[in-house]
């Protein structure tokens, strides 16, 4: 008796591990990690505790804090590999790209499958943050600066960015976003990340598979997608006529739907709090984005919202990046960075058991036939 043979395209639907990272209330449209409701980490915690708690599942003892963040901004210095190797492609190849190459560097002679490894795990969101503002600085023809010890992860990524150290707003504003990044279950970056480890492969390699599933629109790109999408719609009067115009094309409106969220995205909600607060500081491109965006958020419900597609994080954060300065083409990087957060302690969680994640495919293909040699192929 033939079995019928379920097809799980996209693997949508499918548990494919268990988790104590973060809960996805996709019902009530509250993010979770470890317990915590993400944003009241948003507004009483930091992206450095917050890399602790996904690491232990628990929030650190003052005591415990103060080791973590020595041993985090000891790793945030960069080696002359790392630094020679920036100076070498900053100019010739995307951020993203750049990353991963890095990473992969710093994975050089290690091994995986220890799901003990903290050290490592604080070691690789440390050296992103740094690698990420290098990059951009050598990009802009300035050079590597030392991280200072006496300043936070978010200042240090302004301030090996900018060569300054940022204002208190500028730094808390990118410690939000790090912290609403830094954990979302098991997208497709994630899962990557997975497939990778679940090789034992190294940490740091299983982290350039994430970042590279990190490039594309659906995923990890959209936010710059979404960004590209305002400017080209170019000003508010336009956005009715060409969200019709796309969605009669069957094209997608980036930073709008979600696999796992039916209703709005509550990130997305956060990030427009976020922003509302900076309303009168927004320069005149923020300030045209923000109202294409809203409009692009109306005209976009109107037609989405019955089909339960709502607005994601990404169609409201590239506000909040280009608003402290960060270079347009760098957004999914950012993301990267914080996203290695949850990247790592998944990878160690997964690691307790380590399972080779191998599925199946449904063969659709020929029959078993014959090999005809080419010289007495016809051609039929
Ligand atoms: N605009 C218009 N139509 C959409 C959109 C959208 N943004 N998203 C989904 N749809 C439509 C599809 O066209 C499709 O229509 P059809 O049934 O008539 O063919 C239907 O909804 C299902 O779409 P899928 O892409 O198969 O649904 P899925 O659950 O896989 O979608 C996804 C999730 C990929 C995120 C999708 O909504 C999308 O492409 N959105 C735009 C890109 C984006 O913003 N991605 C960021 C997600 S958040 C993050 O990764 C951080």
């Amino acid at each position: 008796l033939v079995q019928p043979i379920s097809v799980f395209k996209g693997l949508e639907g499918v548990y494919v591990t268990e988790s104590a990272l973060s809960l996805i209330d996709s019902e009530n449209g509250v993010l979770y990690y470890a317990g915590y409701d993400v944003k009241e980490l948003v507004e009483r915690s930091s992206f450095e505790e917050v890399v602790f708690l996904m690491l232990h599942q628990r929030l650190p003892t003052s005591s415990e804090f103060t080791e973590f963040l020595k041993l985090l901004r000891r790793s945030q210095e960069l080696e002359p590999i790392h630094i020679e190797t920036i100076r070498k492609y900053a100019g010739v190849t995307d951020i993203l790209s750049l990353l991963a190459m890095l990473i992969v560097l710093e994975g050089r002679g290690k091994i995986g499958g220890n799901s003990n490894d903290f050290n490592a795990a604080v070691n690789a969101v440390a050296k992103m943050g740094s690698f990420f503002s290098t990059i951009i600085r050598v990009r802009y023809g300035g050079d590597y600066i030392p991280p200072r010890r006496d300043l936070s992860f978010p200042e240090n990524l302004l301030y090996m960015m900018n060569g300054e150290v940022p204002s208190r707003e500028h730094a808390d504003v990118l410690d939000d976003l790090l912290i609403l990044h830094a954990e979302h279950g098991i997208p497709a970056s994630t899962f990557a990340s997975l497939v990778a480890a679940s090789t034992l492969s190294d940490l740091y390699s299983s982290i350039a598979a994430g970042i590279l599933a990190l490039k594309g629109p659906l995923h990890g790109g959209a936010s710059e997608a979404s960004y590209a999408q305002a400017l080209s719609i170019g000003s508010v009067e336009k956005v009715p006529e060409w969200v019709q115009l796309t969605l009669s094309e069957k094209k997608k409106i980036m930073g709008f739907g979600h696999r796992v969220y039916k209703i709005y995205d509550p990130r997305a909600t956060i990030v427009k709090n976020i922003i509302a607060r900076f309303m009168g500081s927004m320069n005149s491109e923020v300030k045209k984005v923000y109202e294409i965006t809203r409009a692009l958020e109306e005209y976009g419900e109107k037609y989405l919202a019955s089909r339960g597609i709502y607005p994601n994080v990404d169609l409201w954060t590239p506000i909040l990046y280009r608003m402290i300065g960060l270079p347009a083409d760098s957004f999914t990087a950012l993301f990267a960075v914080s996203r290695t957060a949850g990247w790592v302690a998944h990878i160690l969680e997964y690691w307790r058991e380590n399972k080779l994640i191998r599925p199946l495919h449904l063969y659709v293909g020929e029959r078993p036939r014959k090999y005809i040699p080419l010289e007495l192929r016809t051609g039929s």
